[in-house]
């Protein structure tokens, strides 16, 4: 509690009485985290999430995705009957509150409230297939672990109004090229069809006849399943339920016809650019709205947690949520925190931990504080990346915070020099040092950038 909260309890006293050493003990929630400059933890590191979502705005500006930004809150009602309400997202892991007759929900994901504006602003009118891409946080009540956040990242891509496999297709190649632009390598590519609605209730009726002799040695969860989403049995841990799992029926075996065409023309297509990929015919993911084509990349190294991103064909989630009909869909996101460790694992953080400096400015007396003032705007006009320091420490100091601060050039500036009309040029890496007059310090560094 902070002086000002102690002074608030007991307000008998001013706040100067309340002794300095009650500290701010506030921390952050369990299961959220600060980002910050310069944190250790990669996943906590302001310039490593520059670097990643600067990657990820070009890469998505390649394949001619735009940003779609919607709000952090929505409608619990959207959620529950976009992802399902027997997921385990909706009964178990909302963070969803009461507010006068209304029922809010902080976004445990992206896929319902895009397809929700989508429809809310007519986007269908717009000419095309429309792809879309989006950076934000997502909230989940799961028990916080390695990986696993309350507060958690997801960027993500959604390709809405084609049911053509070039689109299923596509996704999967952007997200592999981000992994590899990234240098990500020991992903495994997952890959199932879930059939249309028919084929799956077929299969249902199939896994439910399967495992009901079985019931009593399942799990509570597992048991309740049975009754209310079975198909989410497949996706169990457990090891004795997996051994049971292991003579079920397949939903490959179910599949409708035009599914397994479609299926057919996606693993030819990936192929064809030298995607390769695994069948898992376990793969239902854990969304309601899914129909068709899912898949999963999963990473190794980074703990249980190791789904680096998930995504499918949604072509039912329309009608859930308020559309006449079906509007064909398909889309992935990935959780952007687990991306980080992935990268950290594999030892692909260290040169975007910091930023780097062009120049870093010291100045030591007074008129020399404001002429080097003067010089970091011209040269930040300039579109250099221009540090200095804002106080009266030595020019030892100075010098090793340009160190630090991984600048190619130190610009030194004293009073001497104000009255000289030159600055002198100090060569980070080779130490070399020069005279330049001031007005041509910014063609003198910018031509050394380049
Ligand atoms: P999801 O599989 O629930 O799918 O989440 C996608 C990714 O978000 C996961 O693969 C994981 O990387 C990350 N993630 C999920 N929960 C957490 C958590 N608690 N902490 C950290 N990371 C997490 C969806 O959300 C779908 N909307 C994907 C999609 C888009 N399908 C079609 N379009």
């Amino acid at each position: 509690m902070d002086r000002r909260a102690v002074a608030e309890r007991y307000r008998l006293f001013p706040i100067f009485l309340i002794p300095i050493f009650v500290k701010n003990s506030f921390q952050n929630i369990e299961g959220t985290f600060d980002i910050y400059p310069g944190a250790q933890r990669a996943t906590e590191c302001t310039e490593i999430w520059s670097y990643l979502e600067g990657i990820i705005d070009e890469m998505m500006a390649n394949y001619g995705y735009s940003e779609i930004r919607t709000p952090t809150l929505e409608h619990t009602g959207l959620i529950a009957r976009g992802v399902g309400q027997t997921t385990d997202i909706v009964s178990k892991e909302m963070f969803a509150f009461e507010r006068g007759n209304h029922s809010y929900v902080l976004r445990p994901e992206m896929t319902a409230p895009i397809m929700r504006a989508y429809l809310q602003h007519h986007l269908d009118q717009n000419p095309g297939v429309q792809r879309y891409y989006y950076i934000g946080p997502c909230f989940r009540a799961e028990r916080p672990q390695k990986g696993r956040y309350r507060q958690f990242h997801q960027f993500g891509a959604e390709v809405i109004g084609t049911d053509d496999p070039r689109a299923d297709a596509e996704v999967i190649a952007l997200m592999t090229d981000l992994y590899q632009v990234l240098g990500i390598g020991d992903t495994t590519l997952k890959i199932n069809t879930l059939g249309n609605a028919e084929a799956r209730a077929t299969y249902r009726d199939a896994l439910v006849g399967y495992l009901t002799p079985f019931a009593e040695q399942l799990t509570q969860i597992s048991r309740d399943r049975l009754s209310q989403n079975p198909l989410r049995i497949l996706d169990t841990k457990v090891e004795a339920e997996r051994v049971i799992l292991e003579n079920a029926p397949l939903i490959t075996e179910y599949i409708d016809e035009e599914s397994a065409i479609n299926y057919e023309s996606i693993k030819r297509l990936i192929s064809s650019v030298g995607i390769p990929f695994v069948e898992d015919p376990m793969l239902v993911r854990g969304l309601d709205y899914y129909s068709h084509f899912t898949f999963e990349f999963e990473v190794k190294g980074i703990g249980a947690q190791n789904a680096l991103a998930g995504g499918g064909r949604y072509d039912s989630l329309a009608p859930e949520i308020g559309a006449k009909a079906a509007i064909p869909a398909i889309g992935f996101a990935a959780g952007v925190e687990r991306l980080i460790l992935a990268m950290e694992n594999q030892d692909l953080c260290k040169e975007h931990g910091s930023v780097k400096y062009d120049v870093w400015i010291i100045a030591v007396g007074d008129m020399a504080h404001e002429k080097a003032f003067q010089v970091a705007s011209q040269m930040r006009k300039s579109h250099l990346r221009v540090g200095m320091e804002l106080g009266h420490r030595s020019m030892k100091a100075q010098l090793r915070l340009a160190n630090r601060a991984n600048s190619t050039f130190a610009i030194i500036i004293g009073d001497q020099e104000v009255k000289a009309d030159r600055a002198t040029v100090k060569d980070m890496e080779t130490g070399q040092e020069q005279e330049v007059f001031f007005s041509d310090l910014v063609e003198r560094i910018t031509k050394s950038s380049t």
